[in-house]
Parts: structure tokens; sequence; C-alpha cells
């Protein structure tokens, strides 16, 4: 049974889709079978590995879902190409509202052939984000090394938690990774503290620096493991990942 990872946080900037893609790539370079799902409008997990977004959302599609999926240069990394489209934003919303499980039923189908599914979701405690982690088996929560990073968190926690209360012993926290930190500030010392005394072990150990490589990377299509192998970012990410393996 394939482990179906929700990359979420309310917040916008803080590291999802770069976690998503990085995380993605790491276990495809592991030899996983890796599906990287796209539910940002803004596409940039399908633009970020050269793949053009969807006209209409392959989730809320007339098309056979494994007609949708594109295969990357990475091989073992497939993604699912999100839409541009609001309407099928509103679509995909809908349908969770209704109770019709579009993601939930289409991953679980489609499970089998995939060893990792990761969720690139908006940065929304929303519909979609809810819809998102009604689907998934686990969370991963970037947050970023910065003043407030634990603000404006209440209600995403909120949300995860109802729909851990609907769903007993389906969706668990794999964990929260701090993002964008940089050893040399006190800020971010001050940040991790505070972010590994609130949430405890949830908290993966390894951290992903700030590194111009990591936001280089998508403008070449590729993840910075394969963008920049040496950089500390690629170390990082290919640490994550042996992290989040460990935690099954
Ligand atoms: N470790 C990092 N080092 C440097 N830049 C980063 C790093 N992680 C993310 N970024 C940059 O920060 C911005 C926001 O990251 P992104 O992953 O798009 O966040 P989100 O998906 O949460 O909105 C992007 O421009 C990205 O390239
Ligand atoms: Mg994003």
């Amino acid at each position: 049974m394939g482990r179906i990872l929700c990359v979420a946080n309310q917040k916008g900037g803080v590291g999802k889709t770069t976690t998503a893609c990085n995380v993605a790539a790491g276990l495809a370079h592991a030899g996983l079978r890796t599906l990287l799902v796209d539910l940002d409008p803004q596409c940039n997990a399908t633009t970020g590995f050269g793949v053009a977004p969807a006209a209409v959302h392959p989730l809320v599609s007339e098309t056979p879902l494994h007609e949708s999926l594109v295969e990357t240069s990475l091989g073992n990394l497939f993604v699912l190409p999100g839409s541009r489209s609001v309407r099928d934003v509103e679509r995909i919303a809908a349908a969770a509202r209704q109770g019709s499980a579009v993601l939930e039923g289409h991953l679980a189908r489609g499970l089998a052939a995939w060893d990792y599914c990761l969720i690139d979701c908006p940065p929304s405690a929303g519909e979609l984000t809810r819809a998102a982690l009604a689907g998934s088996t686990e969370i991963l929560m970037p947050i970023q090394c910065e003043y407030f990073a634990l603000e404006g968190l209440t209600q995403m926690i909120e949300v995860i938690r109802e729909v851990m209360q609907e769903r007993p012993g389906r969706l668990s926290f794999s964990g929260i990774v701090l993002t964008m930190h940089d050893a040399s500030l006190e800020l971010t010392a001050e940040v991790e503290a505070e972010v590994r005394d609130f949430f405890g072990e949830i908290v993966f150990e390894t951290v992903v620096p700030r590194d111009v490589a990591v936001s280089e990377a998508p403008s070449h299509a590729q993840s910075v493991l394969d963008y920049a192998p040496r950089s500390p970012g690629a170390r990082a990410y290919t640490e994550l990942v042996m992290e989040v393996r460990d935690c099954e």
C-alpha cells in the first residue's frame, strides 16, 4: 500500500511546492515509483518539472486519470498536472464537499501503482486542502524559519484535526520540516526552538537551508537533486527523504 503525503500549510511562500518537488524527486532517485499531484492553480509543481498545466484538471476531467500522467526525465517520477482554472478548483472542492471524494477515490484506485504520492496544496486551509487531506495518509508541513512562523497556523491545525476525527487511524502527521533555514541568523535559531518546542518529535531533524540552487532548479525544469547534486539544498532534501522513509 502506497503512502500519500499531503504537503500543506495555509501560508504561501513557505516551501510547500519546493518540498513536494524535491522530496518526490528524492524518492524517485531511491528507485521508488512516485506521483506528484499538483492541486495548486498556480501550477508551480507542474511547470517546475517542465510540464504544461492541463486545460482541465485531470481530477475533474472526462479523460481517464492515467492518460493525464506525465512521465518526467527521472523515470520513476510522474506528474499529474494542475490546472490554472479557478472553475476546476471549485469543481474539485464542490465534489469533496458533496462527499464524492474525487481525490480520495482516484488515489485509492490508482494507489497500487505508486509507492509514494505527494500532493502539492494551495496556500490555504480551504476546501481544496481539506479534500487533499481527506485523501492522504500523512501530512508533510513545511514551516519557514521567519517571524510569525506559527502565527496563523491555527486554522490549518483545526482542519487537520477535523479530518483526523472524521477518519480515525487513517491520517497521521508524518512531520514538519523547517525550510529556508539560515544557521547564521539568530532569528532562525529562535524560530527553530519555538517550532520544536511546540510540535515536539514530529519535527524532522533535517532542516532545509536557504540555498539559491534550490530556487534556481525549477527554472531548469529540474529538482535541486539533479540541478545541483552537491549543493547544501540537495543534501538536505536527500536526508529529509531518508527521514520520511524511516517514519513509515
Ligand atoms: N531552501 C530554499 N532556499 C532558497 N529559496 C527557497 C528555498 N525553498 C523555497 N525557496 C523559494 O521560496 C519561494 C517560495 O517557495 P515555494 O516552494 O513556492 O512555497 P509555497 O509553495 O509554500 O508557496 C520560491 O521562490 C522558492 O524558490
Ligand atoms: Mg506552492
